[in-house]
């Protein structure tokens, strides 16, 4: 079998629509104050696609900016991964859609649906076509339009999502760097907390499911929050467990960004300072499969990474899925 490569990210780039979508603004629409949204979440405004904005259209501007950033040309791509909840149709899929607009001509494309967990998930499957040497460049793209599917009279869920684009390329790198170790793991016993009922074949689309509001996003936030402060903790220990890693050697966590109390939690209960912990959820809000590579994309621009540290991503979300990576970073920022 031929020798295992070292995977790691050599590009990345990320794109928000314009429109802020303030919490000031949410107070005129739905019974909250910036002050619940804020003390409860951290959030303080999102951004929200316009009307003929879908998808793909986000995933396209975040991948070309990708592509710039590694120096690479869309048809040197072989495969394309999209991680959405939000895809344009439900088949064809977003990753051919965006196959097509950005030219990648070589490029296989599938979408993969683990929700805010997506990033993490899209990276080390992408990573390990790479790994056995049967492709050498693979762009992940995390891309929600979340606006689409938020019930804008529900207050419980509309104030905490908003939508953008995050991508990523990875490539073979130098030995010992790179993604170097993972852990991907599913409750899908908690799949009923945080869903979108109607639309699939289980509830298929019919008046009736519209007027229910099927379409739109559910959540039971609390139930969520509880699976999030436990799943995070024990992500990041089996990462750290298959390496001789300590928790005190991670310079940066790059975690979804749903809510700043999770992450307070979690970081006391591994035992690192918060302030390791990189969120941006203040002006972007829940942007699910985009936030952790939003996240990362930003803390690089604020040079918050350097060559040979160690970064953890980590996930949470809807199906209920979970997991993290830990990577020793290649790239010279
Ligand atoms: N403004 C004002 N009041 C509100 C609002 C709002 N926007 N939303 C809810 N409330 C009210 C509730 O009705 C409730 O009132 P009641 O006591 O009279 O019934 C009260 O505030 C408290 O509600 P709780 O649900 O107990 O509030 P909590 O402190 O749990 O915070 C929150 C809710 C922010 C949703 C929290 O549970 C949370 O962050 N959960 C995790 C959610 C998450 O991370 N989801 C994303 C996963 S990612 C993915 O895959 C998409």
């Amino acid at each position: 079998m031929a020798e295992i490569k070292s995977v790691g990210i050599i590009g990345i780039g990320s794109y928000v629509p314009e429109t802020i979508l303030t919490n000031e603004k949410l107070e005129t629409m739905v019974d909250t104050t910036d002050e619940w949204i804020v003390s409860r979440t951290g959030i303080k405004e999102r951004r929200i696609a316009k009307e003929d904005e879908a998808c793909s259209d986000l995933a396209v501007r975040a991948a070309l900016k990708a592509l710039e950033d590694a120096n690479t040309k869309p048809e040197e791509i072989d495969l394309i991964i999209v991680s959405t909840i939000t895809p344009d149709f439900a088949f064809p899929s977003t990753a051919a859609l965006v196959q097509d607009r950005i030219g990648a001509i070589n490029a296989a494309a599938f979408d993969l649906e683990a929700a805010c967990t997506g990033f993490v998930y899209g990276l080390v499957t992408g990573a390990n076509f790479i790994a056995t040497g049967m492709y050498k460049k693979v762009l992940v793209i995390g891309s929600e339009a979340l606006s689409k599917i938020i019930d804008w009279e529900d207050r419980n869920t509309c104030v905490l999502f908003g939508d953008g684009a995050s991508a990523a390329i990875l490539g073979e790198v130098e030995k010992g760097y790179g993604i170097i170790s993972y852990d991907l793991k599913a409750k899908g016993s908690g799949g009923e907390f945080l869903d979108q009922p109607g639309g699939g074949s289980r509830n298929p689309a019919t008046v009736k499911t519209i007027e229910n509001k099927m379409h739109f996003l559910k959540m039971k936030g609390q139930d969520v929050f509880k699976f999030a402060v436990t799943a995070i903790p024990e992500t990041i220990n089996n990462i750290l467990e298959k390496t001789d890693i300590n928790i005190k050697d991670i310079e940066l966590v790059v975690p979804h960004q749903a809510n700043y109390r999770i992450i307070g939690s979690a970081a006391k209960k591994i035992d690192l300072p918060v302030e390791k912990f990189y969120m941006n959820l203040e002006t972007y809000g829940n942007t699910s499969s985009a936030s952790i590579g939003l996240a990362l994309d930003e803390a690089i621009k604020k040079n918050k990474i350097k060559k040979d540290d160690y970064i953890i991503m980590v996930g949470f979300g809807a199906g209920l899925t979970y997991g993290s990576c830990l990577i020793k970073w290649s790239k010279e920022v």
